[in-house]
């Protein structure tokens, strides 16, 4: 296998992946490769990746429970911090129980591989994420999608099915920020008996969410909550199923205890709603500054704000002047999105100013002149 060759052509094609080291803490305001930058890429939403209150926490949490788990659910590394934080979990999401996994990526993974056995097919929201395709891959079902966000196409593909079947959603679709219609999805599938599993890593703690009975719902630690982790909850069975049957569960270590901690008084300062109502005042200041501007974005009323440009190349070219300018903004190119829709995929924080904001894009229309 020749490495050096294959890297080669990635970087010719402009789609190779650089990783920009940070010498600062997780904020707006971030020391980056050594320059100091206003961060319009994180998933921290509502700026609590930094938050005091959950540093003392996850301090309060290394004094009490140590360091690490130690092992595996399954063996000893099941804590009363992990478990008050499922139980907190579940009722915060109306769910009789909650799991908790060690990341996103693993938690789809986890479903779809205690599903493996259940299901015969399963159709995919075409822009869901990445993790969602590789569980489908996992456990050797084809990947069928229907049109983004297409309530006739789901329901035409549907009746193509026989036998059981899952369908699957983003709630809020990572790189467009729009939202999927859950109600409408749901009833679609009800009506042809199919299984509903929702990813809502980037609506959790954001947008109220909406759990239709007998579905799966799977949300993120590591974004809005600005810890890591990723719990699914829903119906006792069906939690008590992916203990038995969830591979990336059982064959795990737990996530550090004092970290569980840490999340549960994130999940406190979400409840309190005060950073989530500075993050939607943001977005609406966001919104109508590039109205002012003319600068056309998609349709988002989430936190992430997309530009298209189109060609790989100008949109890193782009954030590279952006970059430079004091503004840390990322491009996202295919394979991550389709083909000719590379990116700039701007999001916004509970912490940014407006003053933050407008300098922002006024500086992204300079530079797109
Ligand atoms: C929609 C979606 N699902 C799952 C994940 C994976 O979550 P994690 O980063 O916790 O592994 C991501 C990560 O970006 C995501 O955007």
């Amino acid at each position: 296998m020749n490495f050096s060759k294959k890297i080669r052509v990635i970087e010719q094609n402009n789609l190779l992946r650089l990783r920009k080291i940070a010498n600062s803490s997780q904020s707006t305001e971030m020391v980056i490769e050594g320059q100091k930058v206003i961060n319009f890429c994180s998933n921290d939403y509502l700026s609590l990746a930094n938050h005091p209150k959950i540093k003392e926490a996850l301090i309060e949490g290394v004094s009490r429970y140590g360091i690490g788990s130690g092992a595996s659910h399954l063996v000893s590394g099941h804590s009363e911090s992990h478990h008050n934080l499922e139980e907190a979990l579940a009722q915060h999401t109306g769910q009789q129980r909650a799991l908790l996994f060690s990341s996103g990526y693993s938690a789809n993974l986890g479903v779809f591989s205690a599903l493996r056995d259940e299901i015969d097919w399963v159709l995919q929201d075409k822009l869901n994420h990445a993790s969602l395709i590789d569980g489908n891959r996992l456990i050797g079902l084809p990947v069928q999608r229907y049109l983004h966000n297409n309530l006739e196409s789901l329901e035409k593909n549907l009746k193509k099915q026989a036998g059981t079947g899952l369908v699957v959603t983003d709630n809020v679709f990572s790189m467009d920020g729009d939202r999927a219609n859950i109600d409408g999805i749901k009833t679609i599938s009800a009506q042809s008996g199919a299984l509903l599993m929702q990813d809502d890593a980037h609506g959790f703690g954001i947008f109220e969410s909406t759990i239709p009975d007998h579905s799966i719902y799977m949300a993120t630690l590591g974004k809005a909550a600005g810890v890591m982790g990723a719990f699914v909850s829903g119906s006792s069975d069906l939690i008590e199923f992916l203990i038995q049957k969830s591979r990336p569960y059982i064959y795990t270590t737990a996530i550090s205890p004092s970290m569980c901690v840490a999340i549960l008084k994130s999940l406190e300062l979400i409840k309190k709603g005060e950073q989530k109502e500075k993050l939607f005042s943001n977005i609406n200041y966001f919104k109508n500054c590039a109205e002012t501007l003319d600068l056309h974005f998609e349709p988002s009323e989430s936190a992430i704000q997309p530009l298209i440009i189109g060609s790989s190349n100008e949109a890193l070219s782009l954030s590279n002047t952006l970059f430079e300018g004091g503004y840390f903004v990322s491009a996202i190119r295919p394979p991550t999105v389709p083909p000719n829709t590379a990116r700039l995929r701007f999001t916004l924080s509970a912490n940014h100013s407006f003053t933050q904001i407008e300098s922002l894009l006024q500086k992204v229309k300079d530079v797109m002149a």
